[in-house]
């Protein structure tokens, strides 16, 4: 197609390297949605008659259903999908085909048809946040007075609700969905028109094309529009972070499932055992979203590292854009689906997340505030004797909230009878009502806003 100052063919070892067919074969829904607007446009023009663009029209329409059926032959001749549309289209229709090429490039058709590839992509990974942060809305709704121990250092620290801290992956879903949605809005301009750089001499219609293909309008600049590449790291960089979620998310079902943490049961359904230890459930999917997150990361930053030098225009290294933009689609999109599925079936243990809770005298924090709200104890001083009190449970043995008043009031007089219910787990967590706590009536009043977030959004 591009042959007409050539006497001999490629190396093979050439055509193998040029040829992307195997990988942008899944552009060919695109390919043929950006054709059948841009031969339409033409026709509109009257760069092509009327019955020209509209054989082109009926003649891809047929290249389409032939590749719905998996008909597509591939031929590292022809290089690309777009070539090998184009290809099968002169088979079907003959030499008329070739005017679909008039007032267009291959470099800004691969920009139009992988823009919409990736919106289309920012689309499911929309669709997969929505369907994690419905499974995380569920379980915090039935876990809302839940308690569980709340970690740092990945040491007991206060205790929380399982409510409050699945809601708080719903926050870092919530910014996943902003940056997908970001950048939708910023990348959903249409390059076509743009040629092969400078644009054309032909007298387009850019903006009808822009609009039948969900365009908000055509792209200001012909260089830019043929070598940009920034939504697709838009794409990956909102991917990336995600998954980073994922990851985060994935490793703490992998600890809770530990027999060691057992505060959660992994269903069959997520679970594999081991060919030699019959004894193992392994929670292999949520280490595989963990193990996946890297490849992402590794996908963001190929991009990055392939455009930082390149020069205007287009270059074939832009050819390379496509597979880590696939690959991190596919594992994002089996990510979202897996921790959406495992979060809905996941069997919680109360009963070994409440005793870890209250393990390690986890309510020391509580007697130091009661003595500072209700004594008019210095904070310092407060949690100075507090941590006497601890020592003390520890020296005989026994949990902070098992001391007796006396034994209590033996380290410090000012503690009064009032303060010992507060040492429970449930007035510990019932007391942090502060805004964005983890009181209970403060987790179900964050899911009652999530939730009628998300019904204004539908
Ligand atoms: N297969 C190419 C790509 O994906 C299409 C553009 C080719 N343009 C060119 N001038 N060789 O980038």
């Amino acid at each position: 197609m591009w042959g007409g100052r050539f006497d001999g063919g490629p190396a093979a070892v050439m055509r193998e390297i040029n040829a992307s067919i195997a990988v942008d074969k899944r552009l060919w829904r695109e390919d043929i949605a950006a054709s059948k607007a841009h031969a339409a446009m033409l026709g509109r023009q009257g760069i092509l008659s009327g019955e020209e663009a509209a054989t082109i029209d009926a003649g891809l329409d047929q290249v389409a259903a032939e590749y719905a059926d998996g008909k597509l032959v591939e031929d590292p001749a022809l290089e690309d999908i777009h070539m090998h549309v184009e290809h099968r289209l002169t088979e079907l229709i003959g030499p008329v085909a070739g005017k679909l090429h008039t007032a267009r490039s291959r470099n800004d058709q691969v920009a139009t048809d992988f823009r919409l590839f990736v919106r289309a992509a920012i689309d499911q990974a929309l669709a997969g946040i929505d369907a994690l942060e419905e499974a995380l809305l569920n379980r915090a709704e039935q876990n809302v007075g839940t308690v569980m121990p709340g970690f740092t250092h990945l040491q007991s620290g206060q205790p929380v609700t399982l409510g409050h801290h699945l809601m708080a992956y719903f926050a870092m879903l919530g910014r996943d969905r902003s940056r997908f949605a970001d950048a939708r809005v910023r990348m959903n301009e249409s390059p076509l028109g743009s040629a092969a750089l400078a644009g054309t001499g032909f007298d387009l219609d850019r903006a009808s094309v822009a609009a039948e293909l969900g365009f908000d309008r055509p792209s200001a600049n012909s260089l830019d529009a043929v070598s940009d590449r920034d939504f697709v790291v838009d794409y990956l960089h909102a991917a990336a972070l995600t998954s980073v979620h994922l990851s985060r998310l994935a490793e703490e079902i992998i600890l809770w499932a530990s027999p060691m943490f057992g505060f959660v049961k992994l269903p069959d359904a997520w679970s594999t055992g081991s060919s030699i230890m019959p004894n193992k459930r392994n929670p292999d999917a949520a280490e595989l979203v963990r193990g996946q997150s890297a490849g992402i990361i590794a996908n963001l930053v190929s991009l990055l590292v392939l455009l930082k030098g390149l020069p205007l225009a287009y270059s074939k290294d832009l050819q390379e854009d496509k597979p880590p933009l696939f690959a991190a689609h596919d594992h994002l999109t089996l990510g979202l689906a897996a921790m959406a599925g495992m979060i809905a079936d996941l069997i919680f243990v109360p009963d070994k997340m409440r005793a870890a809770a209250a393990a390690g005298h986890a309510t020391a924090t509580d007697l130091a505030d009661w003595l500072a709200g209700e004594a008019g104890v210095p904070f310092r001083e407060a949690h100075h004797i507090a941590g006497s009190a601890v020592a003390a449970a520890e020296a005989s043995g026994k949990a902070l909230d098992q001391l007796s008043l006396s034994e209590l009031q033996a380290i410090d007089p000012r503690i009064a009878e009032a303060a010992l219910p507060r040492l429970s787990v449930e007035a510990s967590v019932a007391s942090r009502t502060s805004a964005g706590g983890t009181a209970p009536i403060r987790v179900a009043e964050a899911i009652a806003a999530a939730r009628a977030a998300r019904r204004s959004r539908a």
